[in-house]
């Protein structure tokens, strides 16, 4: 049986320090930290790690307990244009470049932070 990409990028341990490194930076930052409603960041940051782990194909513990992710949709409240996207990217950079992955790896996983963080746009301003 072919291995997942969960699998071959070392499992759940792989995703909990994506995570955590990504929401340090999200904490520093004066612009993403007033987004998130929480005080407390712990909880977005174990949705953003049930959820990729479940998209990269381990398991499906973010549907059991969030639903269809339908990520466009939950982000409507927030406001997201190229800045906020483009910071969420750099603190993502960061957070993939600490995990040291395999070059073709490391490209699938940046890629798709690209095409996700670009989809979830949702003012006008940028083109
Ligand atoms: C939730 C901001 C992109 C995945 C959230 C929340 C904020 C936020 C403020 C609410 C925090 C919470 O869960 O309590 C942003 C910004 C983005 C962005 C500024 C810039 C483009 C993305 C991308 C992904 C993602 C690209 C996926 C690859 C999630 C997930 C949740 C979430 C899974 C929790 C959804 C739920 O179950 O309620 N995001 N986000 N976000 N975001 Fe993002």
């Amino acid at each position: 049986m072919r291995m997942t990409f969960y699998e071959a990028v070392g499992g759940e341990e792989t995703f909990t320090r994506l995570v955590r490194r990504f929401y340090e930076g999200v904490a520093d930052d004066p612009v993403l930290r007033p987004m998130y409603p929480e005080e407390d960041l712990g909880p977005a940051e174990e949705r953003l790690r049930l959820f990729l782990i479940q998209y990269w194909g381990g398991p499906r513990t973010y549907n059991e307990q969030r639903g269809h992710p339908r990520l466009r949709m939950r982000h409507v409240p927030f406001r997201i244009g190229a800045a906020e996207r483009d910071l969420w990217l750099r603190h993502m950079r960061d957070a993939v470049d600490s995990l040291d992955l395999h070059e073709a790896l490391e490209r699938q996983l940046w890629e798709y932070m690209v095409m996700a963080a670009h989809s979830m746009v949702n003012v006008a301003e940028d083109a």
